[in-house]
């Protein structure tokens, strides 16, 4: 028996007891003639009692035996403080080089390194606590679904273009020359397909591939838990995935959240938040004002579509520095506003504002109260294009709640956003794309302007999509699917995909809604990003054992790389040479 238990479960009660620990070496340090070492696992770390310092290094993997005996200076920080092991034999299972980075809760390596070292950043007690969450919430998730009779069914990882929208990662066939498979980029019409084979309520905990450029809550390859039911209402798919989360808020966080969730439409929280992902954790929502402020003679808004505004608390006190600092921030590319107005509400009641030649106290106190400032508040406008400005307001807003310390990651704020617009019109292309993706159907009572030749009314579909937010993150989204072949053509036509086009790439879906497709609908969450922000942290990194960096590398297998001359010989490919 390699151990008797772990570095983490002796206890004072444990004294007088023989026990075997293996485990890593932490630390050793001598002291007043006598020598201590922490042996760590993933379970935690147990004082060792040596006679010498022998020759132990760092990270040694080492075996030992000898007595629980309660400690001289207790250490209160971690659970087997109380007790130490007096140590009668040591044997090291195995050396260890000198690690590049200690392994501690912080650790002193660089991101670059570590993730070189990744085992042993997985080591550290942050990351193990973060797979462990993981994990947990993976086990929650199945259990739940399981039992309202979901069924986890595997679909395939070699298969061809899906429509999310995103770059296809592709894999070359060898037995099938000059062609390609694509990896899913989520399972979506395998799941479609299930429905039409009767399998009414299926899940799958599944790994996505996605080619796109990757942010702090974006990787290449991710994990999905997707879900799809058959016969069912947008109501039954939110009650039952509300009922997800909730359990899983309960029993891995012991959070209640609002029951029944807050349901915003997708037009309340662009106008009101500028964002389809709303924050809801505090106000400061944004105000429409351009009839407040259009027609005394200030070009720039008369000049606008749209003036937005939001009333910062506590700003009445932002230095002129601290205003213009502001104002280049908003105009920085990430952001690409043009300027930036503000109304000054100060605390003795008077007003003071950029544009002061303009209007008289009283329009801009008017101004003020729309957006719900008070004395002691600041109001920063901006204007332009309708929903671009909303959006610049949107982020301006999130800087603002985090400058002042409003977004806290322990306070959970989920919320439903539903009736997004079907489709949406790219002005560089001049087509339609599916807003979520091509089989989200059109609401029933919107299906007239979905067959309709005018853009305008194509505009005004709403389809029975929906997202779960929380805290300024997309969690998850899903939609009611189309479940007719003649409808789903028809979406085909409309986002500018030729018959041909559709039969080749759809062929197999179209057809197969032919043979009794029965109504369904269903919702994909991210679970790296689940864990994330139950973990705290809006890098879903951490919460992935092994992944990339923001180039999409894995540097520590030194991953994409080039491969062998003969593999693409037998693959017929030619690389290029620039
Ligand atoms: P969607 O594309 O919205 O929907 O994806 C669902 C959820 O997956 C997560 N996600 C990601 N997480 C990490 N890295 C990425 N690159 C990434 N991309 C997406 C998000 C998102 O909400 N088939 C549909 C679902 C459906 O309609 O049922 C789909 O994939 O949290």
């Amino acid at each position: 028996m390699y151990r008797t238990h772990t570095c983490g479960e002796l206890r004072i009660c444990n004294v007088g007891q023989k026990v075997t620990l293996a485990g890593w070496v932490q630390k050793v340090r001598s002291l007043g003639g006598m020598t201590f070492a922490d042996l760590r696992d993933r379970y935690g770390i147990t004082q060792l009692l040596l006679d010498s310092p022998g020759d132990l290094g760092r990270e040694y993997v080492i075996q030992v035996t000898g007595q629980v005996v309660e400690r001289q200076s207790k250490n209160p920080r971690i659970p087997t403080g109380d007790i130490e092991i007096k140590v009668d034999t040591l044997k090291i299972l195995n050396k260890a080089s000198v690690p590049p980075f200690t392994i501690e809760e912080e650790s002193d390596g660089g991101e670059d390194l570590r993730a070189k070292y990744r085992y042993l950043d997985l080591r550290r007690p942050p990351l193990q606590r973060a797979l462990a969450l993981r994990h947990r919430i993976g086990q929650e998730v199945r259990n739940y679904l399981d039992a309202q009779g979901f069924m986890e069914i595997e679909t395939p990882y070699l298969i061809k273009s899906t429509p999310e929208g995103a770059r296809d990662f592709v894999v070359p066939s060898r037995m099938n020359k000059g062609q390609f498979y694509a990896l899913p980029q989520s399972p979506q019409t395998f799941k479609q397909l299930l429905m039409v084979a009767g399998y009414d309520r299926y899940f799958q905990i599944v790994r996505c591939f996605r080619d796109e450029d990757l942010r702090a809550d974006r990787q290449p390859e991710f994990t999905q838990i997707d879900c799809e039911m058959s016969f069912v209402e947008q109501e039954d798919v939110l009650n039952t995935f509300e009922g997800m989360m909730r359990t899983l808020f309960k029993n891995v966080l012991g959070v209640d959240i609002p029951n029944p969730l807050p349901r915003m439409s997708w037009y309340d929280a662009m106008d009101g938040y500028g964002s389809d992902k709303p924050d809801i954790r505090f106000g400061m929502t944004i105000h429409e004002i351009t009839d407040l402020v259009q027609g005394f003679g200030f070009g720039v808004f008369d000049g606008s579509q749209y003036v937005g505004a939001i009333a910062v608390p506590g700003g009445a006190e932002y230095t002129r520095k601290q205003i213009d600092e502001l104002t280049e921030w908003v105009k920085r590319p990430q952001v690409g506003a043009k300027g930036l107005v503000y109304i000054r509400l100060n605390a003795d009641g008077s007003v003071k504002s950029s544009v002061d030649k303009f209007y008289s106290p009283e329009q801009l106190a008017k101004v003020a109260q729309r957006c719900g400032a008070e004395k002691g508040d600041i109001v920063l406008a901006l204007c332009g294009p309708k929903r671009k400005t909303q959006t610049q307001l949107g982020v301006l807003r999130l800087e603002m709640g985090n400058r002042l310390g409003l977004r806290n990651p322990g306070v959970f704020a989920p919320l439903w956003i539903v009736d997004f617009p079907l489709l949406e019109w790219d002005d560089e292309t001049q087509r339609f794309y599916a807003m979520h993706h091509p089989f989200t159907a059109p609401k029933p009572e919107h299906e007239k302007w979905f067959y309709s030749d005018s853009k305008e009314d194509l505009e005004k579909v709403c389809a029975n999509a929906y997202d779960f937010v929380l805290n300024g993150t997309e969690l998850g989204g899903g939609s009611i699917r189309i479940h007719d072949a003649d409808m789903q053509s028809r979406m085909f036509q409309v986002l500018g995909i030729s018959k041909e086009d559709a039969q080749l790439k759809f062929g197999f879906i179209i057809n197969a809604f032919k043979y009794g497709a029965p109504p369904h609908g269903g919702l994909a969450f991210g679970f790296d990003r689940v864990c994330a922000l139950f973990g705290g942290q809006e890098t879903i990194r951490d919460y992935i054992a092994f992944p990339k960096n923001n180039q999409g590398r894995d540097v520590m297998i030194d991953s994409p790389s080039e491969i062998d001359p003969v593999q693409l010989e037998e693959l017929q490919i030619d690389i290029r040479k620039e």
